[in-house]
C-alpha cells in the first residue's frame, strides 16, 4: 500500500458518554497490541485466516473467540456458545471484549457486551467497508430470531473504534459495493450536492484508497450529526432507513442471497421509483440518482427477487404503523429524504411490480 494521508479522528457523545473514532493504519500488530487491560477478541473466522500472521498474537490468546461472519451465527440461540465460552474464559466485568471483524462480528460483540454482566466495555475494529463507513458508530446492535432478522437489540456503543483500511485490500467486490451503497444512503440524506459530488468520484472509490478514506470519513461524519441528536432512533435518525424497508424485504425475498448495503442499494432506487410514480419526486430526479445506483448493484439486479415474499417483509416492518406502511422516500426538488405513510394497496402493489419489472428489463 502506498503513502496514506491519515485522517483527524474524532469523539462522538452518547448517552453512554463520548468514544472515539481513530483511523490507524499502524501494522495490525501494533494496532492490536496498543489496546490495554483485559482484552477478550471475537474474531470473524475470514479475519482470522487471512490475517493469521499480522493477527497471532490475537489468535493465540487461549481466551479469543472466532466466529464465522453468517446471519445463523447472528441469532440469539448461536450467541449462547459465545458466551458460554467468555464465562468459561473468566470473564470479568472490568475486562472488554474486542469485536474484529464486519457487521455480523459487532452486532454479536455489541448485543452481548449490553447484556453480560450488566454491561461490559467493547472496542471495535471494523474490517469491512459497510462497517467502517457505517455502522461502526451509531450504539445499535441487532441479533435475529429465527426468521426475524434483527429483532433484538440493544443501544450501547462501543468504547472506541479503530479503523484500518488495511483490512479493505481482501474484501470481496459484493462486500465492496455493499460498504458504499450505505455511503451513497448518507449523501443522499446530506443532500443533491453532496450526492453529486460523491457521484462524480464513484469510479475512483474501489481504485483509490485516499478517496474511498474521505468519504468514510464523511459518511461518518454526516451521521455524527444524527446520531448525537436522536441515539435512540425516534426522531431525525429514521431517514437513515432510506431504502432500508425495501432493503431488508428484498433480503429476505432473496434469502439473503444479496449483500446488505446492495439490497439497499436497490431498495433507494425502488424508493425513488416509487415515489416518481406517486408524483413526490420529478422523473428528472429519479433519473439523476438512478444513475450511481444502478452502478453500485450492477448485475444483482438480474437476482430474481419474488413479490410476494417481499410485499410480505415490506407489510412487517418494525417502523409500520396499524394503518399504514412508513418508507422513508424522496420527496421534491432537489429530493429531500423524508418520513413517509403509504397505503399498501393494490396501486402500491402495482408499483412495486413495475418497478421489479424495469429493474430486470
Ligand atoms: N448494528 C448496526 O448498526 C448495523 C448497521 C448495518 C448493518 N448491520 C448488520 O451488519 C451485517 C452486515 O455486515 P457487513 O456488511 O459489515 O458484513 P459481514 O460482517 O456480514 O461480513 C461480510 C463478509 O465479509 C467477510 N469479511 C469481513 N471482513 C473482511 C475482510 N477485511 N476481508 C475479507 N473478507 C472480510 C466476512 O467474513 C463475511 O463473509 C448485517 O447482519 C446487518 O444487519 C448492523
Amino acid at each position: 500500500m502506498g503513502a496514506l494521508h491519515v485522517l483527524d479522528g474524532f469523539t462522538i457523545q452518547s448517552h453512554k458518554g463520548p468514544y472515539t473514532v481513530t483511523f490507524d493504519e499502524r501494522p495490525l500488530e501494533e494496532l492490536t497490541s496498543s489496546l490495554t487491560g483485559t482484552r477478550h477478541f471475537i474474531v470473524d473466522a475470514n479475519i482470522a485466516r487471512l490475517y493469521a500472521r499480522e493477527l497471532a498474537a490475537v489468535l493465540d490468546r487461549p481466551t479469543t473467540v472466532v466466529i464465522k461472519a453468517t446471519e445463523e451465527n447472528k441469532s440469539i440461540h448461536r450467541i449462547i456458545p459465545v458466551i458460554e465460552a467468555l464465562v468459561t474464559n473468566r470473564v470479568r466485568r472490568d475486562h472488554a471484549l474486542v469485536a474484529i471483524g464486519g457487521g455480523i462480528i459487532q452486532d454479536v460483540t455489541c448485543f452481548i457486551a449490553s447484556t453480560l454482566l450488566r454491561g461490559l466495555r467493547w472496542d471495535f475494529i471494523p474490517t469491512t467497508l459497510l462497517a467502517q463507513a457505517d455502522s461502526c458508530i451509531g450504539s445499535k446492535s441487532s441479533v435475529n430470531l429465527g426468521e426475524a432478522k434483527n429483532i433484538l437489540g440493544t443501544f450501547n456503543p462501543p468504547a472506541a473504534v479503530h479503523i484500518s483500511t488495511r483490512f479493505l485490500d481482501t474484501l470481496e467486490d459484493r462486500d465492496v459495493r455493499s460498504g458504499i451503497g450505505e455511503i451513497i444512503k448518507v449523501h443522499a440524506i446530506e443532500g443533491a450536492a453532496a450526492y453529486d459530488k460523491l457521484a462524480g468520484h464513484y469510479d475512483h472509490l474501489a481504485t483509490d484508497r485516499t478517496v474511498l478514506l474521505g468519504y468514510i470519513r464523511d459518511a461518518l461524519l454526516i451521521k455524527q450529526r444524527y446520531i448525537e441528536r436522536d441515539e435512540y432512533d425516534k426522531g431525525v435518525r429514521n431517514v437513515f432507513n432510506y431504502g432500508h424497508s425495501f432493503g431488508h424485504a428484498i433480503e429476505a425475498a432473496t434469502h439473503f442471497g444479496i449483500p446488505h448495503g446492495v439490497a439497499v442499494t436497490i431498495g433507494m432506487d425502488m424508493a425513488n421509483n416509487i415515489a416518481a410514480m406517486r408524483s413526490l419526486i420529478p422523473e428528472q430526479e429519479c433519473l439523476r440518482m438512478g444513475q450511481m445506483l444502478r452502478k453500485n448493484y450492477g448485475d444483482f439486479r438480474r437476482l430474481p427477487i419474488p413479490l410476494d415474499p417481499l410485499l410480505s417483509a415490506l407489510t412487517k416492518d418494525k417502523k409500520n404503523t396499524s394503518s399504514a406502511l412508513v418508507l422513508i422516500l424522496p420527496v421534491g426538488e432537489p429530493a429531500s429524504i423524508q418520513r413517509h405513510e403509504v397505503q399498501g394497496d393494490a396501486v402500491f402493489r402495482s408499483q412495486c411490480v413495475r418497478f421489479l419489472e424495469d429493474l430486470k428489463a
